[in-house]
């Protein structure tokens, strides 16, 4: 903490190794260790500050995946970090709590260096989230989930045989938190689980093997209104979604990636993993469990508009690999938004490969898919959302940032290959 109260992070991106099975080492990157990075955290008003020393042998950035801050602070492509350098972004939490993480976004390499195991979660909170009786205690009934999948040629994490390279890598096994074959024991009845999709290209639709529902209290930007029954949530590259699921004493539960639909056609769904059936974390319920109180009927007001204010609407189309016809040019802003306006974006994926869509800075609320309301799991703050082949999404969201008409913020597929051949664009907010 700095004298103004100011909280400080110090993160290292640095090389590693690592066994992931006995015997075997794999070249790995992470932040301030040999894989992945340190779970972040901190609270609505606070000021932050986070120190970024590169250590690899290449430049790289660090982007605050669903944070509202200045497009300066923003890591995304035009804040490189080159070798050897240091870089200390800060900002203000202003904004609701929510699992948030941090990856690099290098233009064209962002792929690659998610792989390689630059990851982490950032979490905030705020009073009245605190004040919810939910379970909170980090690590004991409110865990971390980030869900990657990967193929081991032996030696390096990015592995890519790329064949039929059409989403992008698809893994034949996930990792929790970079563990395979993870189990987690609980002694609590009900067990929070904020689940991250980490993958470069993988959809998952989140389910348990047998089959039970469970409550979910927040989308990628924070607390639902209204806690949520569900037995699937389907999660694209880069959204979040916390559960929460009750467990009886002593038994035993896994968490499952199931056969989903949603692709243009049978071949699309097979190419972009579908057809596959993941296994993802086991649950084991102690013998003997501490009681947890109730959920609340009422989790939080959201903050992201319902469209009526929105000053116009654009449309963006989703076609290998540009948006609109154009491929993303570092020194090209293509749009620029008023400070304090509301917009209506409408997103269509014009074409049979999956893409989701990612906005920077913002939270936005989606208010149709192919003209009907939203399924309930999207009725939150959101700031990634899965567009299915010929399908249209709209979303409104606010810009009420700084003006800042020299630094660029994205919008893009998190599809990280998809990202990387130029499915991505630039706004400005002046
Ligand atoms: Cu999670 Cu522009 O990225
Ligand atoms: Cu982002
Ligand atoms: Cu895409």
């Amino acid at each position: 903490v700095e004298a103004d109260g100011t909280k400080v992070f110090d993160l290292t991106m640095q090389s590693g190794q690592k066994e992931f099975t006995a015997g075997k080492k794999t070249r790995t990157w992470g932040f301030n260790g040999d894989h992945l990075g340190p779970t972040l955290r901190a609270q609505r008003g606070d000021k932050v500050k986070v120190r970024i020393r590169n250590t690899l042998g290449e430049a790289s950035t660090v982007h605050w995946h669903g944070m509202h801050l200045p497009a300066k602070m923003d890591g995304g492509p035009h804040q490189m970090v080159a070798s050897g350098a240091t870089w200390s972004p800060r900002w203000t939490v202003d904004q609701p709590a929510a699992s948030l993480w941090y990856h690099p976004h290098p233009h064209g390499r962002t792929e690659k260096h998610v792989q390689r195991g630059l990851a982490g979660m950032f979490l905030l909170d705020d009073d009245a989230s605190n004040r919810l009786a939910l379970p909170r205690e980090y690590g004991i009934n409110d865990l971390p989930v980030m869900v990657q999948d990967v193929t081991f040629d032996g030696a390096e994490l990015d592995f890519d045989r790329g064949f039929l390279r059409d989403t992008g890598f698809l893994g034949e096994r996930t990792m929790v938190n970079g563990t395979l074959n993870p189990y987690r024991t609980v002694s609590d009845e009900l067990v929070r689980l904020r689940l991250l999709n980490a993958s470069t290209a993988r959809i998952y639709d989140f389910g348990f093997s047998d089959d039970r529902s469970f409550t979910m209290v927040a989308t990628d930007g924070g607390l639902l209104e209204k806690p949520l029954r569900q037995d699937r949530v389907k999660l694209s590259p880069g959204e979040r979604a916390e559960i929460v699921v009750r467990m009886k004493p002593g038994e035993r539960t896994e968490l499952r990636s199931f056969p989903h639909g949603g692709y243009g056609s049978a071949w699309e769904k097979r190419l972009a993993g579908g057809d596959d059936s993941l296994s993802v974390l086991q649950l084991r319920a102690a013998n003997t469990l501490r009681p947890s109180p109730a959920l609340p009927s009422e989790l939080a007001t959201l903050e992201v508009p319902d469209g009526s204010d929105s000053v116009r609407e654009r449309y963006f189309g989703l076609t290998t690999p540009g948006i609109n016809g154009r491929e993303m040019k570092m020194d090209r802003v293509d749009l620029t938004v008023t400070r304090g306006t509301a917009e209506t974006w409408v997103v269509r994926n014009e074409h049979g490969t999956p893409h989701n869509f990612h906005v920077h800075d913002v939270q936005f609320r989606v208010l149709e898919v192919n003209g009907k309301e939203p399924p309930p799991q999207l009725r939150g703050a959101k700031d990634t959302v899965y567009v299915a082949p010929n399908t249209t999404v709209k979303l409104a969201m606010r810009f009420d940032g700084p003006a800042d008409p020299n630094s660029p913020y994205m919008y893009h597929c998190h599809l990280l290959y998809h990202e990387d051949l130029g499915m991505m664009g630039q706004f400005v907010v002046v």
